[in-house]
């Protein structure tokens, strides 16, 4: 196998679309704050060869907020710093996939198990987004 710069890369949407968009973005679901925190852990941590990038919008907006997990393009949603310390303890350090809070490739609407993570205001935007 090749050398690798980063052996994990992680890009986390912290798209920002306007006040009343059809499709709402990950920024309005707390992505920014959440990326900068799971960047500062694995930081804290030392997880070397491991990098956490802000990204535009990945596409999967009624899901958000979303990041994907290269080199093995896993995606979970997440709503909490709970969520990104399971995903960094259990896929980036551990190299298990965190099934509750995986996006499987056909996935269009967030399971009852994943909505019910979410915040109050959020779960309304994607019912009606559903
Ligand atoms: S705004 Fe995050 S996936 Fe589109």
């Amino acid at each position: 196998m090749a050398e690798v710069f980063y052996k994990t890369h992680v890009f986390c949407c912290t798209n920002l679309r306007p006040d009343g968009h059809r499709l709402g973005c990950c920024q309005d679901k707390g992505s920014m704050k959440l990326r900068n925190y799971m960047k500062a852990r694995v930081k804290e941590l030392g997880l070397e060869q491991t990098r956490i990038n802000a990204s535009g919008c990945l596409d999967r907006c009624a899901l958000g907020p979303v990041m994907v997990v290269y080199p093995e393009g896993v995606w979970y949603t997440y709503h909490s710093a709970e969520d990104v310390d399971e995903i960094i303890e259990r896929h980036l350090i551990g190299g298990k996939i965190v099934k509750r809070l995986l996006l499987k490739p056909d996935q269009t609407a967030l399971s009852f198990e994943q909505m019910a993570g979410q915040p109050e205001s959020e779960r309304k935007t994607a019912e009606q987004q559903s």
